[in-house]
């Protein structure tokens, strides 16, 4: 009876939570960036909000369409990256986004409410295409912000937890979302409209002072790398390139160790830098202290790491049932959808 209660109780709550909803491409591991930038936010919020965790293949596709079996490989990475960080299992769900069909139809129901001239537009975009040095632009690449709003949509996500390079994208899904309600909904709001949370941690940039961290770029510490791989990499990041001796004064604004202090070492950066400025301590010695706050970081990640990995087949059961639930979900959206577009005979 007491535990009928409490089961009870936990359903309410669930109930009234406001959803969450947020992903990453499953191209490779989660590095320090995607923890800056989105995922130190989302074990925050798991508390707060229903959340969901959208491992999204399809949009892995966009640039990895030549090589499908890297993206199957990553789709366990990524989940396990996000649960090694401090998701919790029991409440939050993954979602493997291949496996929504609802993603794949609202995505070609929105493709009629933007203009290919907005997608090209997209700062985002132009970005990423520069990046990657496409001449030419793919359809499903240009169109991946339409496909992220079936991602965020489908579910009645309220809030999105995400980098700030993501907000050109999150306009576009406030957009489609209440052009859709304004010609189909009838004054409803059937697609909800939904807000971007953005970190408030500043933009890791790349070890090499790139602007981002990043795998194609070749900049990044990931959260699976080992003591030693990081402190290697910490060692190779770019400092103030006018200091040539110890006792030279720094510039730690123009220096990448001083940024990453800043973000996973709040506490001892302002004695670290004005040391640096002062010439009191050495390129060396702080990239020594940086990478012991990393390893700090790191240490319960990688040890949650280790467990997920040794039970690959308790993951895929994760995704198989967050999947599931979430196409039931997503089949029961399209259907109101279907019948507000007058598709419902
Ligand atoms: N585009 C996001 C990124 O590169 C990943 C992503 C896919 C996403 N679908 C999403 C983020 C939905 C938020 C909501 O990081």
């Amino acid at each position: 009876m007491v535990l009928g209660v409490k089961i009870i109780l936990e359903r309410m709550k669930i109930m009234q939570q406001k959803r969450i909803l947020t992903g990453d491409r499953t191209t490779g591991r989660l590095h320090l960036g995607h923890y800056a930038g989105s995922l130190q936010n989302r074990v925050r919020l798991q508390d707060e909000y229903d959340t969901f965790i959208l491992l999204a293949d399809v949009q892995a596709l966009t640039t990895h369409f030549e090589t499908p079996e890297l993206v199957e490989t990553n789709i366990y990475e990524v989940a396990i990256d996000n649960l090694a960080v401090g998701l919790d299992p029991e409440r939050v769900t993954l979602i493997q986004q291949s496996a929504v069909p609802a993603i794949a139809e609202l995505t070609v129901f929105y493709s009629m409410l933007v203009s290919v001239n907005v997608l090209r537009h997209n700062p985002t975009i132009k970005t990423e295409a520069k990046q990657y040095g496409y001449d030419e632009l793919t359809y499903g690449f240009l169109g991946y912000p339409v496909s992220q709003t079936a991602d965020i949509t489908f579910c009645g996500a309220d809030v999105v937890p995400v980098g700030e390079d993501q907000l050109p994208h999150m306009e576009l899904t406030r957009k489609i979302a209440r052009r859709f309600n304004a010609l189909y909904g009838g004054g409803q709001e059937m697609i909800k409209v939904p807000e971007a949370m953005v970190s408030a941690t500043p933009r890791l940039p790349g070890l090499d002072g790139g602007a981002k961290m990043g795998k194609s770029a070749g900049n990044a510490i990931y959260l699976s790398d080992d003591t030693n791989t990081v402190a290697a990499k910490v060692n190779m990041a770019l400092t103030d390139p006018g200091r040539i001796t110890r006792t030279d004064k720094g510039n730690p604004d123009i220096c990448v160790v001083s940024q990453y202090h800043k973000v996973f070492g709040a506490a001892q950066c302002d004695e670290i830098c004005s040391a640096c400025r002062d010439g009191k301590i050495g390129c060396a010695a702080c990239k020594q202290r940086l990478s012991m706050q990393l390893d700090t970081l790191l240490a319960p990640i990688r040890e949650r790491r280790a467990y997920y990995e040794a039970h690959k087949a308790m993951v895929h059961e994760l995704i198989a049932a967050g999947s599931e639930k979430a196409a039931k979900i997503g089949e029961e959206k399209t259907r109101l959808v279907k019948a507000a577009m007058h598709l419902a005979l």
